[in-house]
């Protein structure tokens, strides 16, 4: 059996929340609950073949039905921040849950990171394969549309994680889906002696709010250039303006030669326990966020607090704020049309 089902636990309201688990012929698993289809577990093994987790994860469903910092989950209706909680399609202004200070964040107050989504489709052939789908109706958090959403997880034999999401709508509505997963290929510590590499030439400069002023920017000459591996820690505590606004690395990069198709955006490597993750994707941008909120109060499933930069994000997505910036590839789901997103997880290691 390549995958397998059991209870994870009852909401408040009595509703069973179930957590899948994807195995594969390496050894390598992953965990999956339907709660905000969540990543709650990464197994992967390092170059002696020993395996540690490698996400960030609580122990229990009540932790996760909290989980303030996104640990794991699927994020939308759309993604990062919308400025003042304000966007117009087609002439009309509609306002969002404002759950950031005046920003609407992550999808608002109750995003999909805190629905129960029913499982759709459970084969447990090579890939391993786990869809979730959620239907979330007109008017939900302020967004338009009833969109019916379906993510799905396989694992591969070949060490792969691939998830893939598919959105259609009744009406014009706007859509930006990822998931944020908080890495940490070595299993404890800090991310800060991770090497990233990024295939992004530039970025987009946020305000002191992290709301993208529009700007694209060269990373040449800047903190920003992971054209080639550096390692994350490096230069985080630079005197640079950006890296002070957010308290580290939060940031969307522009993915070069963006075109829907699925390319490598990401490689982070670890070289105390020799794995490396690829991420590749169908998105224009990527999301480096290294943990800054993390503070030490929210604890782990071995019993440790978080500290900051525990873990690093990489969100592959559309832009931040997108409905409110014309020259950023749009997020608008036309009715009839379909929103297809992929990105893949490759795990491997070096010796
Ligand atoms: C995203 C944002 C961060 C932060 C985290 C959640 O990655 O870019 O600013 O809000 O989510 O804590």
């Amino acid at each position: 059996m390549a995958i397998t089902r059991q209870l994870f636990g009852n909401l408040s309201d009595g509703r069973e929340a179930d957590l899948f688990r994807l195995t594969n012929s390496s050894g390598m698993l992953v965990d999956v609950a339907n709660y905000g289809g969540t990543i709650t577990s990464i197994k992967v093994p390092d170059r002696n073949g020993k395996l540690d987790d490698v996400v960030l994860g609580y122990r229990t469903i009540e932790d996760y039905v909290q989980n303030p910092r996104y640990l794991g989950c699927v994020v939308g209706r759309h993604a990062n921040r919308l400025a003042n909680g304000k966007f117009s399609l087609n002439g009309t202004q509609y306002r969002l849950a404002q759950n950031n200070g005046p920003n609407h964040l992550h999808g608002g107050t109750k995003g999909f990171d805190k629905k129960l989504w029913s499982a759709a489709l459970v084969t447990g052939d090579d890939p391993a394969n786990l869809q979730l789908n959620y239907i979330s109706e007109d008017g939900e958090e302020g967004y338009p549309g009833e969109l019916n959403v379906t993510v799905s997880y396989s694992l591969s034999n070949a060490n792969e994680l691939r998830i893939d999401y598919r959105a259609i709508t009744d009406r014009d509505t706007i859509v930006n889906l990822t998931n944020h997963s908080y890495f940490n290929l070595a299993g404890s510590g800090d991310i800060l002696s991770h090497e990233l590499t990024l295939n992004a030439g530039a970025f987009t400069p946020v305000t002191k709010l992290l709301i993208p002023t529009g700007e694209i920017r060269s990373v040449a000459n800047t903190p920003f250039d992971f054209r080639e591996p550096t390692m994350i820690g490096s230069r985080i505590l630079e005197p640079d303006e950006q890296l002070a606004f957010t308290g580290g690395y939060d940031h969307n990069f522009v993915l070069n030669d963006w075109n829907n198709e699925l390319r490598w955006c990401a490689i982070v490597k670890d070289s105390s326990s020799g794995r490396v993750m690829e991420v590749s994707t169908t998105a224009p941008g990527l999301q480096f966020y290294s943990g800054n909120f993390l503070d030490g109060t929210l604890v782990g499933r071995a019993g440790k607090p978080y500290e900051k930069h525990a873990g690093l994000c990489l969100e592959t997505q559309h832009f931040p704020d997108t409905p409110n910036h014309p020259n950023f590839p749009s997020t608008i789901l036309r009715a009839g049309q379909e929103y297809v997103h992929s990105t893949v997880f490759r795990f491997s290691v070096v010796r």
